[in-house]
């Protein structure tokens, strides 16, 4: 079955007790079973994988262009965390591996809050971006990045 990948950034593994009045008190292990069930539900297998490190997840999309190439990996769901607003090397990295469709979601409105959260470098080499809508957002974004996988094949 194909499969989707769901990244995870940096402090995303405190979801659930990190600022839950902005982030929610669902926890990670939560997020990732709920959105095993939204990909089973729409054909896909899920993988998830979380990390602090900028070059673990940098080395995590790579390692998911080729599997895209291999017919393994159909896309990719990412909250980029704190890198979406510093890493040049992250944008690299998805522009590199095109055309895996990588949608970018953040849980909070990042338009509403400080203003060295409202640029993101990740968000002209996405796909699609969800944001604002919670931990919900995650379930909304499988649903479109199914909805682009779908589109691309026709
Ligand atoms: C976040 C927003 C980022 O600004 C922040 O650094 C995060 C989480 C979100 O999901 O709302 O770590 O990506």
């Amino acid at each position: 079955m194909p499969t989707l990948l769901l990244l995870n950034g940096p402090n995303l593994n405190l979801l659930g007790t990190r600022e839950p009045g902005l982030y929610g008190s669902t926890t990670l292990a939560d997020v990732e079973a709920q959105c095993r069930a939204d990909a089973q539900r729409l054909g896909f297998e899920l993988e998830a994988f979380q990390s602090n490190h900028e070059g673990a997840l940098i080395d995590k999309i790579h390692e998911a262009g080729r599997r895209h190439k291999a017919g393994e990996i159909a896309g990719v769901v990412f909250n980029p965390g704190a890198f979406t607003h510093t890493s040049v090397a992250i944008f690299d990295a998805i522009s590199g591996v095109k055309p895996l469709p990588v949608i970018e979601i953040h849980i909070s409105n990042v338009h509403a809050r400080e203003a060295f959260r409202h640029h993101s470098y990740v968000s002209p080499a996405a796909a699609g971006i969800v944001i604002g809508f919670g931990t919900e957002g995650y379930s909304l974004a499988l649903e479109g990045l199914a909805r682009k996988i779908a589109a691309a094949a026709r």
